[in-house]
């Protein structure tokens, strides 16, 4: 019988290794029913992500002016409970300052779009509740496995509270939400996304044997440019959150200046990167050139790969780098339209994903220690 749970691996190997070499799933239960749902909270969650892009992108993110967690499930069912919701509306700046041309039918439509996004987080949560009492009641998860995942619920209870903290900073005066508080909710649910997504790649490669070539290169390499992907969501976050794809749209050059004037213009200096709408967007274009570059560069190293699967995970990250960088582009020249820019949003899922499914293959490569065979099952 294969082994899943607890490997032999040469101990001079990277440090990470050790702490993940215990079991998550319990040695009589089938791991993969737990990766499958793992795997499949993940795709809601990049659902709820892509909606709340598309609410953001549409503007109809301040729509609803309450949170009620449970109430708050049933939208307005009769005429009269609308226009109660529609005279609520029209108490916020929002209302006041840019809709006040707004029609009910006009509220419904912005009001369904943030409605849509408040239940796929809750149908996310309820995913991911259910399954895992039914996992522990029929003892499928060790205290290890159980443990992470309470971690992850309760980051989900806290992505939840995050995003109506980010609406409350869109209802007074000004009808923008903080940039801050919109990077740190997409922040959040990439985080939460990430993790998910490992665990779930860990239970699959170790019930599997997946492996990639364990070289500690690799390793590094790939780590270097999840680190640097990470420096873009948080870059992309503060992109939308200040809206500066809409402040300047040439591309390479910044409205014929390739280091603009008003670059350093706010005091103090820090403020620059959050708050300058071109050095925001001077970050954004240099780090993903930064992206590209590093990957094209870790790209080479296939050529010395022994495993197939290593060489076609390269590719897939090469390609997948190099659209998403083309995405940006687009988004920014096209003035952030809405399907680019849905796709832009997407791109990133997917570039991150590639990558850290690549790390979690690399990490069981070194783990068994079978650098030079060419098999990606059974070993
Ligand atoms: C590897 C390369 C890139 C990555 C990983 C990346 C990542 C991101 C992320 C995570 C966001 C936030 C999306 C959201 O809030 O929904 C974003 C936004 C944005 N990015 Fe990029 N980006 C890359 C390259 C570029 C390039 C090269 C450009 C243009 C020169 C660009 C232009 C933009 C613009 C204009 C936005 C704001 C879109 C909006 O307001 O919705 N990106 N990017």
């Amino acid at each position: 019988m294969q082994r899943w749970y607890s490997r032999d691996y040469p101990s001079n190997l990277h440090p990470i290794l050790s702490s993940t070499e215990q079991a998550l799933i319990q040695p009589h239960r089938n791991p993969m029913h737990v990766a499958v749902w793992l795997l499949i909270i993940c795709a809601m969650i990049y659902c709820a992500i892509a909606i709340g892009g598309y609410t953001r992108l549409t503007d109809s993110g301040l729509s609803m002016v309450d949170w009620h967690p449970v109430s708050g499930v049933l939208p307005p069912l009769s005429q009269t409970q609308w226009i109660a919701e529609f005279e609520h509306y029209q108490q916020f700046p929002e209302f006041q300052t840019v809709n006040s041309d707004l029609s009910l039918e006009g509220f419904k439509r912005i009001f369904w779009i943030e409605y849509a996004h408040r239940i796929a987080g809750r149908l996310v949560a309820l995913a991911f509740l259910l399954p895992f009492i039914f996992f522990q009641l029929r003892g499928y998860l060790s205290i290890a496995m159980s443990l992470r995942l309470i971690a992850v619920f309760l980051a989900g209870a806290l992505q939840g509270w995050l995003g109506w903290f980010m609406v409350q900073s869109g209802m007074v005066n000004d009808p923008s939400v903080s940039q801050y508080k919109l990077t740190a909710h997409l922040s959040l649910a990439v985080l939460i996304y990430s993790y998910v997504l490992w665990l779930s790649i860990g239970l699959i490669c170790g019930k599997l044997r997946l492996k990639l070539d364990g070289s500690n290169r690799l390793f590094a390499g790939i780590s270097f440019c999840i680190a640097l992907v990470v420096i873009m969501l948080v870059s992309g976050g503060f992109m939308s959150g200040t809206r500066a794809g809409f402040v300047v749209n040439t591309f390479p050059h910044m409205n014929g200046e390739w280091i603009p004037d008003m670059l350093f213009s706010l005091t103090p200096l820090w403020a620059n990167l959050f708050e300058n709408v071109i050095a925001i967007q001077f970050i954004h274009r240099w780090v993903a050139f930064a992206v590209v570059g590093v990957i094209t560069i870790l790209w080479f190293q296939r050529f010395s790969m022994n495993r197939s699967a290593t060489r076609v995970m390269l590719d897939i990250v090469m390609v997948v780098a190099i659209c998403q960088f083309s995405l940006g582009v687009a988004t920014l020249v096209s003035r952030v339209q809405l399907p680019v820019a849905l796709a832009h949003q997407s791109g990133f899922v997917m570039l991150l994903s590639a990558l850290i499914i690549m790390l979690r293959l690399i990490v069981t490569g070194q783990r068994d220690g079978t650098m030079h065979t060419d098999r990606i099952v059974g070993s």
